[in-house]
């Protein structure tokens, strides 16, 4: 298949990665994943300006605007005739001797867009049926908000949930909830969604923007607001989202049933709406 490399839509078996590249050595380099449905890309631009927002707080410059990254992406999926799938774009730092400083500004040494499509359904049977989740400490740093490349963290997190038979990992601090490993989290109580404020303990999902915004026009309460591992617990229901999950009901949390254990109203109800966006 076809790939980006730079500001090129090249074969995949031409391209090579430096071992000097600062995103394969210090992870220096943010990154996005953006959903294709039947052949469209969904919220395209809205991830694009988000990975210029990464890059700025990580004094990266792309050197490429946001319009020719979008019309690059559209090419990529046009040529690899994706379906029901997604674009993986990362940008690290460049190439550059393995020091932990930037690249001096003389260097030449310019940040590398890379960009590659797959096809995956959407999770039709676990969105119908919800999944189970663990709950896990949250050990990452204090810069949640940037869609950074270092995510050991997360990695470690979601091979947990994956030891345990579970599909994600709902992270804590001292017992409050931020978000799930690649998800952001909510829970249902009396008719109210509630999730963490986006601030630095969580990234701020496109998933949950579009939520929030269905949530504003169809009359139900969407509280940013911090809760606890306790409340998760007693939840009327459990939710996580994201780009690849869409609106996914968690029925159990910690072998604990969540309500009656199955996807609940306010679930499905977003669910529905959802889906009505993206067709
Ligand atoms: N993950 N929080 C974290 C830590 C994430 O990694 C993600 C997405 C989200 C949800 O963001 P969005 O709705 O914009 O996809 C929240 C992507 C899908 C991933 O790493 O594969």
């Amino acid at each position: 298949g076809k790939i980006i490399f730079g500001d090129q839509i090249l074969d995949r078996s031409v391209v090579h990665i430096d071992l000097e590249d600062r995103g394969y050595q210090f992870g220096d380099g943010v990154y996005e994943v953006i959903r294709v449905y039947g052949g469209k890309l969904f919220t395209a631009k809205e991830h694009i300006e988000r990975l210029f927002q990464s890059a700025k707080k990580i004094k990266m410059d792309i050197s490429m605007t946001p319009e020719r990254i979008e019309d690059l992406v559209a090419e990529l999926v046009k040529e690899n005739g994706v379906g029901f799938g997604s674009v993986y774009m990362q940008v690290t730092r460049g190439t550059a001797p393995r020091t932990h400083m930037f690249p001096k500004p003389d260097s030449q040494t310019t940040a590398v867009l890379t960009a590659y499509t797959n096809e995956v359904p959407r999770p039709e049977r676990q969105l119908e049926s919800g999944v189970d989740a663990i709950t896990a400490e949250d050990i990452r740093w204090l810069r949640c908000d940037i869609k950074s490349l270092n995510l050991l963290p997360n990695v470690l997190a979601k091979q947990e949930a994956t030891e345990a038979g579970c599909f994600e990992a709902i992270l804590h601090r001292s017992g409050i909830v931020t978000e799930g490993s690649s998800s952001n989290a909510y829970l249902v109580r009396n008719g109210e969604v509630i999730t963490h404020p986006a601030d630095n303990f969580i990234l701020n999902g496109i998933t949950r923007q579009v939520l929030a915004k269905l949530c504003q026009e169809n009359g139900i309460p969407f509280v940013e607001k911090a809760f606890g591992v306790v409340d998760l617990l007693q939840a009327d229901e459990v939710f996580i989202t994201s780009t690849t999950s869409e609106v996914m009901p968690i029925v159990k949390v910690d072998d604990k049933p969540i309500g009656a254990g199955k996807p609940g109203g306010v679930t499905r109800k977003l669910q529905t709406l959802f889906e009505a966006k993206i067709n």
